[in-house]
């Protein structure tokens, strides 16, 4: 009964009361109070270790794989490689015609030798320059050039050279002997002066000629030469006596 008043006591008494007076009769547990709320979330961990490596990866069916590609296109030509070593010398050319038939060991008819050639070219010879007479009229043994306007002796001998040329002004020639593509030497000089109408001039010189060595004419720089159709101008020369 005691125990029950206590209790009833403490009930009813306030604080102060409950300590007073309910510390003489004893205690009696309380009821449990309602869970609290639940806390906050803690800090993430580290991170774990790094795992072993897997195993290679397959391709699960054949069927997944694409078609094989086209090729790709050329690629750009390389450089050019060094020169080869030149070839072997190749096996002689088949055997050519047969030549004209030759020149008479007759002596009479092989030192022979004479030639006459007229300019139809209209313009001006050029100085200095020997003078082409295209226009064959005469070319006995062929020793008279007209591509160069030049004769070159095959007959050593002396030999009468000459001109007749149609002028318009003044004129100046020169006479030249000498060897191959050579500018040659003076042999002589005729000169005309005249103006404006049509002369025909002339020269000659005998010379002693050997193998090979050339003559022509070449114009100073006075050098008004025509060859028009009527009005010609001739370069001769033959042979008088050959070198016995
Ligand atoms: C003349 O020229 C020809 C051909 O170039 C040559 O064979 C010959 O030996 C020359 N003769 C003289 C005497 O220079």
């Amino acid at each position: 009964m005691q125990t029950v008043w206590a209790m009833l006591i403490c009930l009813a008494g306030g604080q102060l009361a409950s300590a007073t007076l309910c510390k003489t009769y004893g205690t009696i547990p309380g009821i449990p109070g309602s869970p609290g709320q639940p806390g906050s979330n803690g800090k993430d961990g580290e991170n774990g270790l790094k795992g072993e490596q897997g195993p290679p990866g397959r391709v699960e069916h054949e069927g997944d794989r694409g078609e094989k590609g086209d090729p790709g296109l050329p690629g750009h030509p390389g450089k050019v490689g060094p020169r080869g070593a030149p070839g072997s010398r190749g096996l002689p050319g088949p055997m050519g015609p047969r030549g004209p038939q030759g020149d008479s060991g007759d002596y009479k008819t092989t030192l022979k030798s004479a030639f006459s050639a007229a300019r139809s070219i209209s313009f001006y010879p050029r100085r200095e320059v020997p003078i082409r007479f295209d226009r064959i009229i005469t070319n006995e043994k062929g020793h008279y050039e007209n591509r160069y306007g030049r004769f070159t002796c095959q007959v050593p001998g002396i030999y009468y050279f000459t001109y007749h040329v149609t002028s318009r002004g003044n004129l100046c020639l020169n006479v030249k002997k000498g060897r191959g593509g050579s500018r040659g030497d003076k042999v002589v000089t005729f000169c005309d002066y005249v103006h404006s109408s049509y002369q025909v001039t002339t020269g000659g010189v005998v010379l002693k000629m050997a193998e090979n060595e050339s003559v022509w004419l070449e114009p100073t720089e006075k050098n008004s030469l025509v060859g028009i159709e009527g009005s010609d101008s001739i370069f001769t020369g033959f042979l008088i006596f050959p070198d016995v």
